[in-house]
Formats: structure tokens, C-alpha cells, sequence
């Protein structure tokens, strides 16, 4: 395959050192590709007063596919005490690189894959029956609605007077908070629409056919928010019935599917939800398999551009580490996932296997698999480094 020009964004803390490390086992597995370096995170909001500088926005824009390690956020008093002297008092203010990529570029689809590796010491294990122990092997993907539900951003507390007049049309407002003073009411609200969320039924019922998954899951609420989870059952049965009829459409509200989830995750292939309740079932299901060194994630936009990046953040305590003791394997395994994108099949199996070999093997363990606290005495107690981690991913590859 032709040469690939990949956009790497380490942002802060440990993405830095993870990116790096994934960087290496791409080379290693002979992905050939150009890395063009973007600046991302803390650094840039406290010298320029912008963590997402328009020059990093180009070149993704220009490239369309970007490994983005994790960056730092604070709250805003800190974040105004941080920025740089001569910027202070001159309007600048804080907000997420994150949020802002997902917001210019319209990532609505976000995919986070949580599936177990033989041998890892944190697998899920439940009660079988007599005194038996089982480790069900998880494989589910869930496929989060990434750009409005409750994180849209649209609420208010001691709404204006035109929104409050609307809110009183409705007869269940009237009812039940009509007598609460204005300034007393804090409202968020959960917009779904039916273009982002036929988008992101659409690729998990996608996903599911091209991967041989059998069930698609849809994990709302439809029998409570009617409206908006009701949307999405509605639409995920249509699209089901017109065109994947040999998949399988199940249907469970999101308390209950944290209740299931460790009663029988191996039933579940791929789960839709919105961008709220797939947060949640994200999270959970990455619980079961390992938790935040194994949990990768994909986002996706309509028009092309693919970000790839581990779930976990930027661990400031871990990052200032002389050898670093955290665990690459989310970070590799998002570029796998970019990889798989971008139909580098061979390199992508090859790398999926070298990691499989490594934890089944178990004589590399970064501290979280040996279920140490992170500090940097867990080398000496056993755990390996990130780098040693890497090395003998590297070294599976070899042979
Ligand atoms: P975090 O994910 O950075 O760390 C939480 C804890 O998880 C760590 O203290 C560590 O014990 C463990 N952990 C995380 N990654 C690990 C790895 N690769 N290997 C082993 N253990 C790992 O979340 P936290 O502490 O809530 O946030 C730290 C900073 O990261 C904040 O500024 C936050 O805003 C930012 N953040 C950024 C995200 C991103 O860039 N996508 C996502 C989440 C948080
Ligand atoms: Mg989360």
C-alpha cells in the first residue's frame, strides 16, 4: 500500500509517552507512514491561549486521520492562572481540545471496543455453578451517539424568560414545576436527532455484518424517555427490518444493562446507545476487560476524518515518572483500530496477536495487571515498564 500520512497529537502527561510507544510498534509491524506532529493540549492554552490551535486544526483537516495520545484539562480558575502573564485579562478562556475536535470536525460517531485477552489478570470472573469460577471472554463494541443527547450543551439554570414561557406549554411542566421559582430551576436538555442517530445505528448495525457480530443492542431507555430513546428504537427497527434482517435487534434500558453486564457481557456483540448512556455503558464494559490501559476508542466524522486514541486521560501523577510505569496497550490497541480502518489487515492481526501472546505468556505485566498502586517501586516489585511492555509487544512481532 501506498505511504500514509498519519497526524500524531500527544497532547499532555502520559499521551506523550503512549503515542510514542504505539509510534514504535507501528514501525516495528512495517505500517509505513509519515507522522506530522500536532500541538494539542496545556502547553499551547498557557503560552497562546488555545489547547486546539487553528494550524493543528489544517492539518487534520488536510490529513483526515490523527492518534491522539490524551491532554490535561483544569478548571477554570486554574486554567486562568496558568495562562501565560501576558495573555492574562484579555479574554481567553478554557475549554476542552477534545470537545473542540469533536465540535469542528462533527465526530459523531465514537467507537470503543472492549474485548478481553486471554490471560489478562484483569478479566471479569463470576460465580459458575457448584464452586466454579468462570471467565466469560467479553467481545463487545459499543457505539456511542458523540455529539448531542445531555452533552449538547443546551441548558440553562434560572432560564430566560422566552425558553421558560415554552417549557410552560408543556402540561407535565405546568404540572410539576410550574410553581418553582425561575431562578430555582436548572434545566439540561437531551436532543437526539433523527439524521445523527439513523448515523449511528447505521455503523453499528454496519460493524456488526462486517465483523460477524449477531446481535445489535440497542441500551436506552424507550419505555421512560420516550421521545429520544424512543427515537432510536424506532429508527433501529426500521433500518433493522429494510436492511440487516439476518442481525438480530435486541432492546435493554440502561439501568438494567448494568445490571446484566456482568451477569452475561458474552451475550452482547454490539451495543448503539446515545451519547449519555453510551458513555456509561463504555466505561463499564472497559471495566470487565481491564479498564483504562486496555480500553481503546475511534471517533468519526460524515466527511472522512477518523481520530484514534486510548479512553483513558492524561494521568498527570504518572507523567513525570523517570521510567514510566503505565500501560501502552489502550494506546496501540486505538491504532489497531485505525489500522483496521484504513484496511492494513495484515499489520493490524499481526500487532493484535503479538499483544494477545505477551499477556497469555504473563511475564510482562505493567502495575495496573499486576493490581499494584502506581508508584514508581512497582518496577522493582515485578510490574515492567511502558517500555518493556512495548519491547516485548516488538519482540512478538519479531518471530
Ligand atoms: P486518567 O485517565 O488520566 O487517569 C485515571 C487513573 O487511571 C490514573 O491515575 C491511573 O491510575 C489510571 N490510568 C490511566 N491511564 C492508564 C494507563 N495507560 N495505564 C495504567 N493506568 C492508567 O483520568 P483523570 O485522572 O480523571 O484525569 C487526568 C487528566 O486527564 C485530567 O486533566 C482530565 O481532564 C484529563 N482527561 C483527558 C482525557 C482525554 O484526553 N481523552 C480523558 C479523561 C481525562
Ligand atoms: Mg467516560
Amino acid at each position: 500500500m501506498a505511504k500514509r500520512t498519519i497526524v500524531t497529537l500527544p497532547g499532555d502527561g502520559i499521551g506523550v509517552i503512549v503515542l510514542e510507544q504505539a509510534v514504535r510498534v507501528l514501525n516495528a509491524a512495517g505500517f509505513d507512514a509519515d507522522y506530522l506532529y500536532g500541538d494539542i493540549g496545556w502547553e499551547f492554552w498557557r503560552t497562546e491561549g488555545n489547547p486546539l490551535p487553528q494550524r493543528t486544526i489544517d492539518l487534520i483537516e488536510k490529513h483526515k486521520i490523527a492518534l491522539f495520545g490524551a491532554i490535561t484539562s483544569k478548571p477554570e480558575d486554574e486554567a486562568k492562572a496558568e495562562l501565560n502573564p501576558s495573555l492574562r485579562d484579555k479574554g481567553y478562556k478554557y475549554s476542552s481540545p477534545i470537545v473542540g475536535l469533536r465540535q469542528h470536525f462533527n465526530l459523531d460517531i465514537c467507537v470503543r471496543p472492549c474485548k478481553s485477552y486471554k490471560g489478562n489478570p484483569l478479566n471479569f470472573i463470576r460465580r459458575g455453578s457448584g464452586n466454579t469460577i468462570e471467565e466469560p471472554l467479553v467481545d463487545v463494541v459499543i457505539f456511542r451517539q458523540n455529539t448531542e443527547c445531555l452533552y449538547s450543551g443546551v441548558e440553562w439554570t434560572n432560564p430566560p424568560e422566552k425558553v421558560y414561557q415554552a417549557f410552560l406549554t408543556h402540561p407535565k411542566f405546568r404540572k410539576n414545576f410550574g410553581n418553582v421559582a425561575v431562578e430555582d430551576l436548572s434545566i439540561s436538555t437531551r436532543i437526539f436527532t433523527r439524521k445523527a442517530t439513523a448515523r449511528i445505528l447505521m455503523a453499528g448495525f454496519e460493524h456488526a455484518r462486517k465483523y460477524g457480530y449477531r446481535s445489535v443492542t440497542v441500551c436506552e431507555k424507550p419505555n421512560v424517555i420516550r421521545e429520544t430513546s424512543g427515537l432510536m428504537w424506532k429508527l433501529a427497527k426500521e433500518i433493522q427490518k429494510s436492511s440487516f434482517p439476518e442481525i438480530k435487534l435486541l432492546n435493554t434500558n440502561i439501568d438494567a444493562q448494568m445490571m446484566w453486564l456482568t451477569k452475561n457481557p458474552e451475550d452482547y456483540g454490539v451495543i448503539v446507545a446515545g451519547n449519555m448512556f453510551g458513555d456509561i455503558a463504555s466505561d463499564a464494559f472497559a471495566g470487565l476487560i481491564g479498564g483504562l490501559g486496555f480500553a481503546c476508542s475511534a471517533q468519526f466524522s460524515s466527511d472522512g476524518i477518523a481520530v484514534f486514541e486510548p479512553t483513558h486521560g492524561s494521568a498527570p501523577k504518572y507523567a513525570g515518572y523517570e521510567v514510566s510505569i503505565v500501560n501502552p496497550i489502550a494506546m496501540i490497541e486505538s491504532a489497531c483500530m485505525m489500522l483496521d480502518y484504513i484496511d492494513e489487515k495484515k499489520i493490524c492481526s499481526d500487532i493484535r496477536n503479538a499483544i494477545a501472546r505477551v499477556i497469555e505468556e504473563g511475564k510482562v505485566r505493567t502495575y495496573d495487571m499486576m493490581k499494584m498502586t502506581g508508584k514508581p517501586e512497582v518496577l522493582g516489585n515485578g510490574a515492567s515498564s511502558t517500555v518493556q511492555m512495548t519491547d516485548a509487544i516488538i519482540e512478538k512481532l519479531k518471530n
